[in-house]
């Protein structure tokens, strides 16, 4: 059965992020390291971000490493760099092809520069591109994002670009990575898990939060579609009642 067929394209999230997860339990699995599992994890992307297009979801944001990521085996987060660096220049034609515009959020001054440089290359590349925002979550985590928020709103405080009493979350809005992106509808996260982990803390306050246990690598077209179809069965009530919603 076509799952598409059962979503409504009136009805789409526009903004949907996922934290990606499972890989290391994936790879366990099937008796090999977890860097295998890493590996395995870009057909998942590439069919996420295909089956997004499709049903006109607008942007849709990875979590691809954390910022609490950095206290993993170096050698783990090395492979999981020079993956960055390798995936992103592999799929530059396929972004090209389908409209991808790429875009980050994080930290990226603590990447290594060769991950920098690729990743500005290709941002710099797609940024024409109009059918969906693809935004990598690198080096990111919401409370970092917060506290680089209020220093930056502090200094124009302080320089007198700003007034103090004209803060209003509009301004909060603004000084995040994700400024240039609507707030997430949806937050889809893999491999059983049921917590945040430091992803999109603000934007995330009034998604729809969706949890499977299928592990990251085996996360298909499907099973994306599932997500949406639950989406769509939700109530969004935003503080109102039923009664008001339906009216
Ligand atoms: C997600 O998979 C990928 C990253 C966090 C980079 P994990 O590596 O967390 O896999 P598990 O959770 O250990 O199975
Ligand atoms: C969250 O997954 C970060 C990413 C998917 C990049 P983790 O596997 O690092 O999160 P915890 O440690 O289970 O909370
Ligand atoms: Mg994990």
């Amino acid at each position: 059965m076509d799952k598409k067929l059962n979503i409504d394209l009136q009805k789409t999230p526009k903004h949907v992020a996922i934290i990606m997860d499972g890989n290391g339990r994936w790879a366990k699995g099937k008796g090999m390291n977890r860097i295998f599992g890493h590996r395995n994890a870009l057909t998942a992307v590439r069919e996420c971000v295909k089956s997004a297009s499709q049903v006109n979801v607008k942007a849709i944001t990875l979590y691809a490493f954390s910022t609490e990521n950095w206290n993993r085996p170096k050698l783990e987060v090395d492979a999981l760099m020079s993956l960055l660096i390798n995936s992103l220049k592999k799929e530059l034609p396929e972004f090209m092809n389908q409209g991808v515009q790429v875009n980050s959020i994080g930290c990226l001054d603590s990447l290594p520069n060769k991950a920098q440089k690729v990743l500005k290359d290709v941002i710099l590349e797609t940024k024409n591109n109009k059918e969906i925002v693809l935004t990598f979550a690198l080096s990111y985590g919401a409370r970092e994002e917060i506290v680089n928020a209020i220093k930056n709103i502090s200094k124009k405080v302080v320089n007198k670009e700003l007034n103090l009493e004209k803060i209003d979350e509009n301004t909060i809005n603004n000084h995040l990575y994700t400024f240039n992106l609507p707030d997430v509808d949806l937050m889809i996260r893999t491999s059983g898990e049921q917590r945040i982990s430091n992803f999109l803390l603000w934007q995330m306050a009034y998604a729809e939060l969706y949890f499977t246990d299928v592990l990251w690598p085996d996360f298909r077209q499907e099973h994306f579609y599932d997500a949406i179809i639950e989406y769509q069965n939700r109530e969004r009530r935003f503080g109102k009642t039923s009664e008001q919603i339906t009216e």
